[in-house]
Order: structure tokens, then C-alpha cells, then sequence
């Protein structure tokens, strides 16, 4: 068996990690909303207000802290007043960017509002820009946010809800370098002084507006844009998306695929790095948050399956990519204040899939759930030894990677193993501190292909087990291809 070591000085604790780290996204695509999330009233699946139960219930499990609606690409085609009001008035419009479906509005400001609330997950509203306006998405903010007797704000009141939503995220445009425009940065620069010149807070509620940031590390479009940018400075965040795509297909990959895609998956951390880096040179106060408000795998499309649609099956190697990633994060929590992994449900990387009124969980969703251990805590210095594994011509991966955090007196290590055949065996070293008792969750599966389906809902769940610790170093198993939860209470 294969050996490894952890140390962990649970006393060097470096920033704290932002809840909003463990962030989603929904987009009206596919069947990530409607069918997802939307069933509407009437319809005889177990919902609150239209809105399915059994989704509430996961994320509320997982502790989802914020949901960005409604794109995406739909975002920079979405005209906000199409969606409030009494929904059999509302406008079918056409979702022009995935699969020219009727979209009958019937989800909207009010829809989204109330899920998050459910949830108790924080909103993060995405404007038009691409095809929008400056008025548009001032108008949606006041209607939103302001406290007073404004006309906007009564219609809001007379749609259900008299008290301010105090909507503090609001993304300016999203992808602007392609689906949402097409601008060069400077352009972009342009567009968002004049955009976000006109969107404010209202009687001093928390507001955060975000810029669109690069696709991937594209340092350029980051230097551009706040060279044209010059002074000014009322922004708050800036987010770049990242897709660590595929290699081979959604079940069926070799092992050299397995690796490779943790490997793409990996070019997180640079990416983290460098961006961050650039806006030190900007922003050394670190005013404003780098945010990643898109990533994750992005499959072939699955046969019979609309391709427009994005749905793919997600195996434990999905699982592995969310649990890289969110180390990833928490690694660098000093300089990521949001993640938002695309998307919630039915499309590219979901928590769960949806049929009718089953819903099954995901290998990525049990990440997200356990990974919750890790939200509001301390990030604590650790460092993960362990051989590196080869593939391919030139490839390596690390043979063990994870991140650790403490919060009222519980120290939470989270880490992959990710050989797909071998087993390590870890031994675990407390600095400065010393464990009174600790459990151990491992998810993995029969083979690295292991999935959940319908049929095999738990082929693939988390498992609890109590570990032995006597003060002193403790060692743990971690088994081929699987990702771990070591939570140990601190004396
Ligand atoms: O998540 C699917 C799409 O990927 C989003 O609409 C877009 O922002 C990105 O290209």
C-alpha cells in the first residue's frame, strides 16, 4: 500500500473561509430550472410556492450560501419584466442560446427570490448588458431593493412581497468577452462604467457589484480591463469562469482520462494564483473579491439527449474534480471570496438529476454536503506528502491533495486520493494540538466509473466511520479514487 502524510498545525490559521465558496448556479437551460427546480403549484410533485421540495431539502442540506440566476448567456438576453406579475400574462419569449425553447416566464424575479429564501441561500442576480440597459438594470435593482413608496417598489409589494428583498449581488453583464457581447475588454471597461454608474445600494443594504473577469487565466482580458479602467473603483467583485471540460466521455473514460481531467481540473490553483496576483497590483487591499462564478466539467453531449440541454451523468470522478477544486478554494481563502459551480441541477455538473418527481444525488452533491464543514471556519496551514502519479507522456497529478479548517474547537481535513487502483495509507500529525475523538466520511465507489442512477440512486454515498485517535498521530485509509472528511474534535 502506498504511504502518505498530512501535517496540520491547526493554531496557523490564515484567513477565513467564505461561505460563498460553496456557491451555485442556475441558468434557464435545459431542464436546470424548469423541471429542476419549477414545477409550478399545481403540479402534483411535493413543492412550496411551485418549487420542488426535495431540491430544498439538498441544498438546504449542503448549506448552499448562494445561488446566481437567472445565466449564464440567458442573462445577457433576459429582460427581468417579463418575469413578474400574474404568470399567465407573462410574455413567451425564446431562449435564443439553448435549443430555441419557449420560455414562458412563468420562473421569475419573485420565483427566484422565494427560493433562496427557502434555501436560506443569499441571491446573486445577474444583469443584461449584452443586450440590456443601463435603465433596465438600474430599474431591476430598485425594484428589488428600495425601502420606499416608489412606483417600482409598490408593483413589487402588489406582486407578493411589500418588505426589500436587499438583493446584495449583482453581476454586470455575464461573459462579455463572448455570449454576452462580444466586447473587447476595454470595451467592456466602458460598458460597466456607464452600467454600473447607475446601480446603487438603498438605505445602506449590503451591495456588491461584480465585473465580468476572464475566461479561464486569460491574464490579458484582467490587465486590459482595469487598465481601461483607471480609478475607478465601484466594483466589488471580479469573476472569471473556468471549465475544466472532459477527456474521454461522462461514464466511459481510461484511466489516463481519469487522470488527465483531474489534471485540467488542477490549473484551478494558477488560475486562482494569477488572477489574484494581478488585482494585488490594482487592489493591494484586496477591496475587490476574485470570484469564480462559473466552473466545473463539461461533457460530451449523452445520447438521446437534446445536446442543447447540457445534461451529463456524473460519476465519482466528478466527485473528485468538486472536491480538487473546493481545496483548491480553501487553500487560497484569502484570496476567493465566491465559487459557483455550474449548475445546480440537470445540467453540466449537477448536484442532483431530476425525472419526474425522483430526484438522485450526485457524487458532486455529497461533496458539496461534506464540504459544508469547511464554511465560516478558519483555513489552517496543512501539507499533503505524497508520491505523484505519472500518466500519459508527461503528465502528473499530486498522489494527495486536500485543505484543512477549524471552527468552534473542530479541526475539518478534506483531501483526495486520487489513484485509481492503489490505496494510502495516511498517517495524520497534529501540530500544536492534540485530537479527544474524530470520525472519518469516505465517498467512493465500486470502480472509478461508479455513478448514481434512478435505479442505483446510492451507488455511490458517503460513508461515516468512528477513528481511533490516542493523542498522537492518527492514520487513516484512504481507499483508490475517493474523496475524504476527517473531523476530529480538538482538546
Ligand atoms: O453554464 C453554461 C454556459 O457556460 C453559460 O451560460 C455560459 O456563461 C458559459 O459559457
Amino acid at each position: 500500500m502506498a504511504t502518505a502524510s498530512i501535517d496540520v498545525y491547526p493554531r496557523l490559521a490564515f484567513a477565513t473561509i467564505n461561505p460563498n465558496i460553496f456557491g451555485h448556479f442556475a441558468e434557464h437551460l435545459g431542464e436546470c430550472i424548469y423541471g429542476g427546480i419549477w414545477v409550478g403549484e399545481d403540479s402534483p410533485i411535493p413543492n412550496t410556492d411551485g418549487i420542488r421540495n426535495d431540491i430544498v431539502g439538498l441544498l438546504r442540506a449542503m448549506k448552499a450560501p448562494v445561488i446566481r440566476w437567472p445565466g449564464g448567456c440567458f442573462a445577457d438576453d433576459y429582460h427581468w419584466e417579463n418575469g413578474i406579475g400574474p404568470r399567465d400574462s407573462r410574455p413567451r419569449t425564446i431562449n435564443i442560446h439553448w435549443g430555441e425553447v419557449i420560455e414562458t416566464n412563468h420562473f421569475g424575479t419573485h420565483e427566484f427570490l422565494r427560493l433562496c429564501e427557502l434555501v436560506g441561500a443569499q441571491p446573486y442576480l445577474c444583469g443584461n448588458v449584452g443586450s440590456g440597459s443601463p435603465r433596465e438594470m438600474r430599474d431591476w435593482v430598485e425594484y428589488c431593493n428600495f425601502p420606499g413608496d416608489s412606483t417600482r417598489a409598490l408593483a413589487r409589494a402588489a406582486n407578493g412581497h411589500p418588505e426589500p428583498y436587499g438583493v446584495r449581488y449583482w453581476g454586470v453583464g455575464n461573459e462579455n468577452w463572448g455570449c454576452g457581447g462580444n466586447f473587447d475588454p476595454e470595451d467592456y471597461a466602458v460598458e460597466y462604467k456607464r452600467f454600473s454608474t447607475f446601480l446603487r445600494p438603498f438605505a445602506r443594504q449590503p451591495f456588491s457589484l461584480i465585473a465580468c473577469g476572464p475566461n479561464g487565466n486569460n491574464v490579458d482580458w484582467s490587465r486590459r480591463f482595469f487598465t481601461k479602467l483607471g480609478g475607478y473603483r465601484h466594483l466589488h467583485g471580479f469573476a472569471a469562469h473556468y471549465y475544466c471540460g472532459t477527456a474521454g466521455a461522462s461514464t466511459e473514460y481510461s484511466d489516463e482520462q481519469w487522470y488527465q481531467l483531474l489534471d485540467q481540473a488542477g490549473r484551478m490553483e494558477p488560475l486562482v494564483k494569477q488572477q489574484r496576483a494581478l488585482l494585488d497590483s490594482v487592489d493591494p487591499d484586496r477591496r475587490i473579491g476574485l470570484i469564480v462564478d462559473e466552473w466545473g466539467t463539461w461533457h460530451p453531449a449523452q445520447a438521446g439527449r437534446n445536446p442543447a440541454f447540457l445534461w451529463q451523468q456524473n460519476t465519482i470522478r466528478d466527485g473528485l474534480v468538486a472536491a480538487l477544486t473546493l481545496d483548491i478554494f480553501c487553500r487560497h481563502a484569502d484570496k476567493v471570496v465566491m465559487g459557483n459551480i455550474a449548475q445546480t441541477f440537470n445540467v453540466l455538473q449537477a448536484m442532483a438529476l431530476t425525472e419526474g418527481d425522483k430526484m438522485v444525488v450526485t457524487p458532486t452533491g455529497h461533496v458539496f454536503t461534506m464540504y459544508a464543514a469547511h464554511q465560516g471556519a478558519a483555513a489552517v496551514h496543512a501539507h499533503f506528502h505524497a508520491d505523484a502519479i505519472a500518466y500519459g507522456a508527461n503528465g502528473h497529478v499530486p498522489g494527495l491533495a486536500g485543505s484543512a479548517s477549524v471552527k468552534d474547537g473542530q479541526l475539518v481535513i478534506t483531501a483526495i486520493n486520487a489513484n485509481v487502483s492503489e490505496p494510502l495509507e495516511s498517517t495524520l500529525k497534529l501540530h500544536g494540538a492534540e485530537a479527544a475523538s474524530g470520525s472519518l466520511t469516505l465517498l467512493s465507489g465500486a470502480d472509478i466509473h461508479a455513478h448514481n442512477t434512478f435505479e442505483q440512486p446510492d451507488a455511490v454515498q458517503p460513508r461515516e466511520t468512528a477513528l481511533e485517535v490516542g493523542g498522537g498521530d492518527v492514520t487513516i485509509t484512504l481507499p483508490p479514487a475517493c474523496v475524504a472528511l476527517v473531523r476530529l474534535a480538538l482538546r
